[in-house]
């Protein structure tokens, strides 16, 4: 099986808790033995078959180090989860914009190396698909990655919530260009906001009447504080229209992140209350704490989505791919009932959609 060429833009929590992932599953043979997998295979590939051969971000302690040595520099915090052995992908340095905020300013330390031309290093290195890991806040180095894909001839895979993917002008530049794009904002595995939809859908099918509800969360890493900063109230407003859409009326409804506290390292909190009336109108409530730890949460969507973009590729699709982006992100050009979302998933990778 020929590899699945990917670079990653942005080594932080997300990008060391994937590259240990692909170790960690690299030798996992039978599907009932790869606990933690959505699919150990997809479309035929393994998660062995995703190659990195590039890399690249700002930061001092990872740029010019081996990828497995970077993944575990601080500032990441993410748990160790396997030894990962030198990968040979040495860490570029990428070009800084606003790939830094305000709070996160005296957390990342830019390397003063020169920064490389990315679309040269994509095309040197043969990679196929680009995977943005950027900070959530990193508008503009989101859209200039998105860019040098467009320059190297790459697939996009946008998994911060910066809108690429469902953005009809991206979209349009991405189509003329005969690539795929999928994105914005990938879904976790353990999803907060999935398992509030899930918990409201499950009530009002039962004939509750939901009258107020929020999910608001508290985390860790660095993307925590890079959030509380930059994309609180675009998080908010995005995860909000989500979890309306799982009721067939109107409710008082509120979803989004809050804060951040150092100490909890690279967990997350996740705090659901539910207000409803059954029978009668007999008052309930739910009140609910969800904890995981963040990069980690990534990595299945991660393996389907980069596996799905390879059958795109290959199939020579261009433009959004709409199977792929509602299945495994929140903000995808066109919101999906889950349920759709995972039928358009499973008929395209059969291929017939
Ligand atoms: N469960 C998850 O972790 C999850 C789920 C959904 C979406 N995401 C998204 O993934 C993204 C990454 O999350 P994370 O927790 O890994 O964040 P992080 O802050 O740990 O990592 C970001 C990395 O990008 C680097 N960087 C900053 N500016 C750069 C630039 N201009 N060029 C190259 N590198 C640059 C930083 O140095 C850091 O290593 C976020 O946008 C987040 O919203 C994560």
């Amino acid at each position: 099986m020929l590899k699945i060429k990917i670079a990653l833009v942005g080594v932080g929590n997300c990008a060391s808790a994937f590259v240990q992932g692909l170790q960690y599953y690299s030798n996992c043979k039978k599907e009932e033995d790869c606990i933690g997998l959505r699919y150990l295979f997809l479309g035929g590939f393994h998660p062995r078959d995703i190659q990195i051969v590039a890399a690249f971000d700002i930061d001092n302690r990872k740029v010019g180090k081996d990828l497995a040595e970077a993944i575990y520099a601080p500032p990441n915090n993410t748990l160790k989860l396997v030894n990962v052995p030198q990968t040979n992908v040495t860490v570029h340095k990428g070009p800084v914009l606003d790939g830094i905020g305000e709070y996160t300013k005296n957390i990342v330390q830019v390397s003063s190396l020169p920064e490389v031309n990315v679309a040269d290093v994509l095309k040197e290195s043969g990679a196929e698909i680009v995977v943005n890991l950027l900070p959530s806040g990193a508008v503009k180095a989101s859209q200039r990655y998105a860019e040098q894909a467009l320059s190297a001839g790459c697939a996009f895979v946008n998994t911060t919530p910066a809108f690429i993917a469902s953005d009809a002008a991206w979209a349009k530049r991405f189509e003329e260009a005969e690539l795929p794009l999928v994105g914005d904002d990938l879904i976790d595995q353990v999803g907060a906001t999935t398992l509030h939809k899930t918990l409201l859908k499950l009530l009002s099918m039962h004939g509750v009447r939901i009258t107020e509800t929020y999910q608001l969360d508290v985390g860790g890493g660095t993307e925590s504080l890079d959030t509380l900063e930059r994309t609180r109230d675009v998080k908010r407003i995005v995860k909000t229209k989500s979890v309306e859409t799982a009721l067939p009326y109107k409710a008082a409804v509120v979803a989004g992140s809050t804060d951040y506290v150092d100490f909890l390292q690279n967990r997350r909190d996740s705090y659901f209350w539910i207000k409803g009336l059954y029978f009668c109108r007999v008052p309930m409530r739910i009140d609910l704490r969800l904890s995981t730890v963040d990069a980690p949460n990534a990595g299945s969507a991660l393996f389907d989505v980069i596996r799905a973009v390879k059958i795109a590729l290959n199939r020579k699709l261009k433009g959004v791919i709409l199977p792929i982006s509602a299945y495994a992100f929140k903000h995808p050009l066109q919101l999906t009932p889950i349920e759709t979302a995972e039928k358009m998933f499973t008929d395209f990778i059969m291929g017939k959609a």
